[in-house]
């Protein structure tokens, strides 16, 4: 089957007043509120991928028996397109989503969808949505390529058809300000090995939910998972990677084993921690050590890193043993700062790319 790649462009017959737009992208809570527009590309086996086409964004209409409804065969992504220095519109690193949306279509058995197609999709939606993309300091368009499985049949097989799309959301900080506390689950584990831990399906959230709601409890905002086979080395947490900072000025954070997601923030971090002159370590990290190493100064920072949570400071993690603190629990590190601030002055075109990261939509 050849890729169709050219979209029709339908422009919403009813697109959202400047003013009202206005109001909505100036305070922008993270997912809540959406662009006129989305890409939509179907694919049907022996067809390959067609009727590319950007248009009105609504609601889909699925057949109950839909097969994503029932087996949960479904990937997403997560990327942004900034307001840039010049006045433009840039993503970051595109191609490494679409790289990733590859492996997670190939680990959930699904169709691949062409790189080339996947950042045609993405670029053609921003560019009809570009006035959504909000300029203040911490804010962004939020991208979500997501791919269901569209095949009307309960018979547990990969699907014969799906459907690729690609919605938008200005957003300001996942987290509010200050720093973040992360309960460390001791009974719940997000993924074991041979699992899909690396690819990014909707289930893996779906089982990090009711962990996630006991760090509620807890009063915490976020949740960490331990290994499923010890309980003892950390893994990621709900929906993001994490790294910590050793005295000997190091950086450490968990290596990619399989069963954890490859973060393309995790990864322009490690690039950018090396080039400032940190050591980096991807190193299996025992919890304990870790609790020890907060309380006697080996461990000084700690941080969330991801598409959505950018880099969020982490005070403290909890468990039912007690409690670990980076620096006064309450500041965010020297370090977790300066990163958090090259890596998005390279995003808003504030420094220059000499990485060839962002790309200008
Ligand atoms: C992202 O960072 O883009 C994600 O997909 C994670 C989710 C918690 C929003």
């Amino acid at each position: 089957p050849v890729t169709d790649l050219s979209f029709a462009i339908e422009p919403t017959t009813n697109p959202t007043p400047a003013d009202h737009r206005a109001d909505l992208i100036a305070k922008p809570v993270f997912g809540r509120v959406f662009t006129d527009h989305m890409a939509i590309v179907k694919y049907k086996e022996g067809k390959g991928w067609h009727d590319a086409k950007v248009t009105a964004r609504k609601p889909l209409t699925l057949d109950p028996a839909t097969a994503v409804l029932h087996y949960a065969q479904e990937i997403f992504e997560g990327m942004k397109a900034y307001c840039t220095e010049n006045g433009g519109v840039a993503s970051f690193r595109p191609e490494a989503n679409a790289r990733r949306f590859r492996a997670s279509a190939e680990r959930m058995a699904m169709a691949e969808v062409p790189e080339d197609l996947f950042i045609k999709a993405v670029d053609s939606l921003v560019a009809i949505d570009r006035d959504w993309v909000p300029s203040g300091e911490g804010q962004s368009l939020y991208i979500r390529p997501f791919m269901i499985a569209s095949e009307v049949f309960l018979g547990v097989k990969p699907s014969s058809e799906y459907l690729f799309i690609v919605i938008a959301s200005p957003v300001g900080a996942y987290f509010g300000s200050g720093c973040v506390s992360v309960w460390v689950s001791d009974d719940y584990s997000r993924a074991a090995p041979g699992g899909t831990g690396a690819a990014k399906c909707g289930g893996n959230y779906a089982a990090s939910l009711v962990a996630q709601r006991e760090s509620k409890h807890h009063g915490c905002d976020q949740v960490l998972f331990l290994d499923s086979r010890e309980q003892r080395f950390i893994e990621e947490m709900g929906g993001m990677n994490v790294m910590f900072l050793r005295d000997d000025n190091t950086l450490v954070t968990p290596p990619l084993t399989g069963t954890i997601l490859p973060g393309i923030t995790r990864d322009a971090i490690l690039q950018l921690a090396k080039e400032r002159g940190l050591r980096v370590e991807e190193t299996p990290i025992d919890i304990n050590e870790l609790f020890e190493g907060a309380a006697n100064g080996r461990y000084r920072e700690a941080f969330a890193c991801g598409t959505a949570a950018v880099i969020s400071p982490i005070g403290s993690l909890k468990r039912a043993e007690g409690e670990a603190v980076f620096g006064d629990g309450k500041t965010p590190g020297e370090v977790t700062l300066m990163l958090k601030k090259t890596l998005t002055d390279i995003q808003t075109g504030r420094s220059n790319d000499e990485h060839g990261w962002v790309h200008r939509i």
